[in-house]
Formats: structure tokens, C-alpha cells, sequence
């Protein structure tokens, strides 16, 4: 007998608006792992690298933000419940990030992106659509934003001092797990996407790194 649960529609609506809140509201993220940061000491870093950091985790988050809202979106439209569960548990592991990026912004005395809302629900639409069309695009949405978030990942990790080391830890594990859940959804069936519509999602990256860096 499978253990899958059955929700009705209204239930799942009412989990999507629960899921959205926990996202967007400040502090309500609950990482189920401790933050990389925590082992470590960072050097006290000058205003201008503090305000630099400071925007740079700002993308990661809201990067993260949109991550939760596509899983979400697509496990709301996904066919097969395996394909369901897994997105749910992907999404479920995002929320460390969420967090752990959070926690970093305040402590270099700033504050999440303002945009958050919108980026929210266009990667909620973004993810139902693609659920929609069916779970091999969806899958291979997940591995090519994945691959995407790791480039990011590489450029924040040159781009940090090296004296910042709670940062770097963050994004280090980030790395990892972001590579992991990109392998992960391509061995489960996801379909390499074309390079035209790779440079679509660059281009879309480009206009929310550029804007959520500053507010
Ligand atoms: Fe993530
Ligand atoms: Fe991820």
C-alpha cells in the first residue's frame, strides 16, 4: 500500500498559501541543518565590502525564494506522485538555504529583497506550466536552473572576500547540494533543454540578480 497522502484541492491551495508565507515572511524558515556559518569566523569586513556581500547573498536568497515557488509550482502539477514527492523534497532542502542566506543578510546588518513577492509568483507559474507540459520538461527545468544556480555560485565565491568565510561557507554547501539536486533531476528522466532556451533563463537570471542586488 503507498504511503502517499491524499489531499483534495482545496487542501493543497490552502499548503501553497501556507508554503508561499513561510517563504516570504521574515524568520519563518526553518532549516532542518545547521548553518555552515556557524563553524566558522569571519573577519569584520569595511562598509562598502559589508553593503557588497550584503547584496550578493540578497540574489542568493531571493534565488532561493524562486526555487521554492518552481518546486512548488511544479509538484502542484506534477503527473506521477513519485515525481510529486520528490519535488516536495527537493523543496524541503531549499529551505536550509533560505534560511542560512537570511540569517547571513541580517548579520551583515541588511535586509531581504522587496521583489521577493513577484519572483515568487512568476517562478510559481513558471514551475505549474512546465509540470503541465509534463515531468520530463519539468525535471529538465530543474537541472538546467540548477546548473544556472551553481554558475552563479562559482561567480559569488570568486567575487566574496576570502576573509569572509561564513559567506563562503554558505555558498560552499549551497554548491553542492544545488549540483546534487541538477544530477539528480537528470538521472530521473529530464530532458537536457536546448541552448535557446538556456539563454532565455540567462537572460531572466540576469534581470533578478541585477535588480535584487540593490533592493
Ligand atoms: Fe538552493
Ligand atoms: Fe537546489
Amino acid at each position: 500500500m503507498s504511503n502517499q497522502r491524499h489531499y483534495s484541492t482545496a487542501d493543497r491551495l490552502l499548503l501553497q498559501a501556507d508554503t508561499a508565507l513561510r517563504t516570504l515572511l521574515p524568520f519563518n524558515g526553518q532549516a532542518s541543518r545547521m548553518s555552515p556559518a556557524t563553524l566558522e569566523d569571519s573577519a569584520p569586513l569595511d562598509a562598502a565590502e559589508a553593503r557588497h556581500v550584503a547584496g550578493l547573498m540578497r540574489i542568493n536568497h531571493t534565488g532561493e525564494v524562486c526555487a521554492q515557488a518552481l518546486y512548488q509550482g511544479q509538484a502542484l502539477t506534477a503527473k506521477l506522485p513519485a515525481i510529486r514527492s520528490a519535488m516536495e523534497e527537493a523543496a524541503e532542502e531549499e529551505i536550509d538555504h533560505l534560511a542560512w542566506c537570511e540569517q547571513r543578510i541580517r548579520e551583515l546588518s541588511s535586509h531581504t529583497s522587496v521583489l521577493n513577492p513577484a519572483f515568487y509568483g512568476l517562478s510559481f507559474g513558471i514551475g505549474a506550466l512546465a509540470g503541465l507540459v509534463s515531468d520530463r520538461v519539468s525535471l529538465g527545468f530543474v537541472a538546467a536552473t540548477e546548473e544556472q544556480v551553481v554558475k552563479h555560485l562559482d561567480e559569488h565565491l570568486s567575487d566574496i572576500p576570502a576573509t569572509d568565510r561564513k559567506s563562503r561557507a554558505i555558498l560552499e554547501q549551497m554548491r553542492k547540494d544545488e549540483a546534487a539536486h541538477a544530477s539528480n533531476a537528470l538521472h530521473a528522466g529530464g530532458h537536457v533543454f536546448p541552448r535557446p532556451i538556456k539563454f532565455g533563463m540567462t537572460l531572466l537570471s540576469k534581470v533578478m540578480t541585477k535588480t535584487t542586488y540593490r533592493i
